[in-house]
């Protein structure tokens, strides 16, 4: 129910534009999603974070010593994307993403990928195509642990440990079963237990009983991961939630996203239920550091991530209204050349606000709730709720 014309609610996000691309799509996105929130009685107040790459340069810390403490006292954070060209990918990477991800203990990744209408998107007889991928966000092959010896020589080496923890299969598996229930349909657990076997052994049982005990209403499947990557791309349509660890769902996701356009499409949250954190919201894709700088990124992968960052944040309304905005937007026309289409940053992320706008005008009609409570056709991830 929208409370327009009560004191608005505040809702603080730390926001974090990181490199790249990453400021573009934020400062587009923003005005959207503030926008988006005010049909819940929300205000977005935000505090602005010049964590990235420029400040690894400038200062030798990509954020500050107590940047866990700063973004927990906040609802949520939105973030752009790490990978700064004059740095070491993986030390952006494990300077500021990981870092946040795992020191809030973020444990779900949630990437949804669905078809646009207007959008081509690599699909047999027009199939339409809804499915999550909830990955596990914490552990795995990222875990951080491993080495190199001997470096240098030809008798060189390194380990990269994939650790996989009972307690989190089981806490991911219960996001898993709880969004395909909360979507109706099916769970794919996507494992490579049949080589190895210690770590992905313990998901398929682990997996497999709690589904036994506790969430006998879902259908449940497995499948290895490589037989799982072809159907993904012969079948898309096939798949409900996908539920996989670390490194597979960051494959599949990207591997998925062609689907729904390509990487300017896909949203991300980072959440961590029932630890009492903030929710960390991004686009799947990274710093693009191919087209950065040149106004034309694809703004909507971090205005669905917004819409995400509502709806866990309870502005369902806002949530789904931004989300049917930019369909709106996108199939009349405002495609960046991702898309095919000529719009910039800004002229893609004006016309989502122009739908939104149009939307809020219908709301002053009596109509405007029940129309939008029937749009089923925006499919959503809904995380599991606290
Ligand atoms: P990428 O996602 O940055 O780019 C892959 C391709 O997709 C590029 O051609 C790029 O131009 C295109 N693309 C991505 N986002 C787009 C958008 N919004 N609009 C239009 N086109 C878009 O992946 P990459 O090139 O493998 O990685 C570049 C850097 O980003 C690396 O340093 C990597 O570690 C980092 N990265 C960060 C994240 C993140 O912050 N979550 C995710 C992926 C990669
Ligand atoms: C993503 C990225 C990250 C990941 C990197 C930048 C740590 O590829 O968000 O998909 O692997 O999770
Ligand atoms: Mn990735």
């Amino acid at each position: 129910m929208s409370v327009l014309g009560s004191t608005p609610r505040p809702l603080s996000v730390a926001v974090i534009r990181g490199d790249g691309i990453g400021p573009e799509v934020i400062e587009a996105a923003l005005p959207v999603i503030g926008a988006a929130a005010a049909l819940d009685g929300v205000r977005i107040d935000t505090t602005d974070l010049d964590w990235g790459g420029d400040r690894l340069i400038r200062t030798g810390a990509a954020m500050p010593e107590d940047g866990l403490d700063t973004v927990r006292r906040h609802d949520a954070i939105l973030f752009g994307a790490v990978g700064h060209p004059d740095l070491d990918p993986a030390v952006s990477v494990w300077t500021l993403i990981l870092p946040l991800r795992k020191g809030l203990e973020l444990y779900a990744n949630l990437r949804p990928v669905v078809s646009w209408e207007g959008i081509w998107a690599p699909v047999r007889d027009g199939a339409k195509v809804d499915f999550l991928v909830v990955r596990e966000n914490t552990e795995g092959e990222y875990s951080g642990m491993g080495g190199r010896a001997h470096r240098g020589t030809p008798n060189e080496v390194a380990t990269e440990v994939a650790v996989h923890s009972r307690r989190a299969i089981e806490r991911i598996a219960r996001v898993g079963f709880a969004c395909a229930r909360d979507r109706g349909q099916a769970l794919t657990l996507a494992t490579k237990s049949n080589v190895v076997r210690h770590g992905y052994g313990l998901w398929d049982e682990v997996v497999f009983a709690l589904g036994a005990a506790e969430f006998d209403d879902v259908p449940l499947e497995k499948m290895y991961v490589d037989a799982l990557a072809t159907r993904m791309v012969s079948r898309p349509e096939s798949l409900g939630v996908v539920l996989c660890g670390n490194l597979f769902g960051d494959i599949l996701s990207d591997l998925g996203a062609p689907f729904a356009g390509g990487l300017g499409m896909v949203p991300s949250a980072n959440i961590g239920p029932g630890l009492r954190v903030p929710g960390f919201f991004e686009p799947v894709h990274g710093s693009a550091p191919d087209i950065a700088g040149q106004g034309i990124a694809n703004p909507h992968a971090t205005i669905l991530s917004g819409a995400m960052l509502l709806r866990e944040n309870h502005c369902p309304l806002g949530a789904m209204t931004l989300e049917r905005a930019v369909a709106v937007a996108i199939r009349d026309g405002a495609r960046t050349r991702d898309l095919g289409g000529m719009a910039t940053t800004l002229e893609a992320a004006s016309a989502v606000a122009e739908a939104l706008a149009d939307a809020v005008a219908l709301g002053s009609s009596s109509t405007y709730e029940p129309s939008l409570t029937a749009q089923d056709d925006i499919p959503t991830a809904r995380a599991n709720a606290d």
